[in-house]
């Protein structure tokens, strides 16, 4: 077995805190597009059109249009053997925080409980007038309006916007303060999430990335397990208690 994954499987065995990050590259394994790479949907649409709050001023139709179409990709898909063992590392790990990007809802089909969607929802949609955000699955009409007769957007941080403040202030303190952290399928390019990492090795935590490819952070990971997170997941749930 991969000696890192050995290390990671023995310190996730003592664990008493982990934070778990993940990005496209976990949902990828039950078929959601990511964004970047070869299939990647930042290769067939240009983000600065379809998720940015210029466009949606711009073309909320255009938007939502998109968005219904990510939406439809993603109604049918399954949490993935990736999916469950974080999961199973919620229910393991005494203290345990997962800080998602992926706006699919995956995790939470997958029964995490304790999450953090850093980018927002697919499902969630909100008024631009009252800023009230609700459960919307399917779209009568695109765009669709709040009763308030104010359109209704993507509850979604798009580019140029900030995070919630709240889900950002958990996510690192909990980065901060955790004995190990999983960063799973992420290209570890956009901020904030990105820093997450460094945050977490900065403050002693064992980091442990999984990723099919190297990225900005395999270079101070403590291990940095090549291979596909619907495997590697798996294995690494072994080795915790
Ligand atoms: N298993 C493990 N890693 C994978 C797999 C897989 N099956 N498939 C792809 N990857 C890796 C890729 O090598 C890449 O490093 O997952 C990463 C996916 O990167 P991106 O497509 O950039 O997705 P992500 O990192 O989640 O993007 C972050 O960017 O566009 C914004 O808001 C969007 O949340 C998204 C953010």
């Amino acid at each position: 077995m991969d000696k890192g994954l050995l290390r990671a499987r023995e310190r996730l065995s003592s664990a008493r805190s982990l934070v778990v990050l993940t990005g496209a590259g976990v949902s990828a394994e039950s078929g959601v597009p990511t964004f970047r790479g070869p299939e990647g949907l930042w290769r067939n649409f240009r983000p600065e059109e379809l998720a940015t709050p210029q466009a949606f001023r711009r073309d909320p139709k255009l938007v939502w249009e998109w968005y219904d179409w990510r939406r439809r990709i993603i109604a049918p898909l399954k949490p993935n053997p990736g999916h469950l063992a974080i999961s199973e590392l919620e229910k393991r790990v005494p203290e345990f925080l997962l800080v998602t990007q992926n706006v699919d809802g995956l995790h939470r089909l997958a029964g995490n409980a304790k999450l953090v969607e850093l980018h927002g929802n697919i499902w969630l949609a909100r008024c631009v007038a009252e800023g009230t955000v609700a459960e919307n699955r399917e779209l009568a009409t695109i765009p669709p309006k709040c009763g308030c007769g104010a359109l209704l957007r993507p509850h979604i941080v798009w580019f140029g916007e900030s995070l919630d403040e709240d889900d950002l202030k958990t996510a690192v303190e909990a980065a901060r303060n955790c004995e190990v952290m999983i960063v799973a399928g992420t290209s570890s390019v956009v901020q904030p999430a990105a820093s997450l990492a460094g945050l977490a090795k900065e403050s002693g935590a064992f980091v442990v990335e999984v990723n099919t490819d190297e990225t900005p952070i395999t270079g101070f990971v403590d291990a940095s397990i090549r291979g596909r997170s619907g495997e590697i997941l798996p294995m690494l749930v072994g080795g915790a208690r």
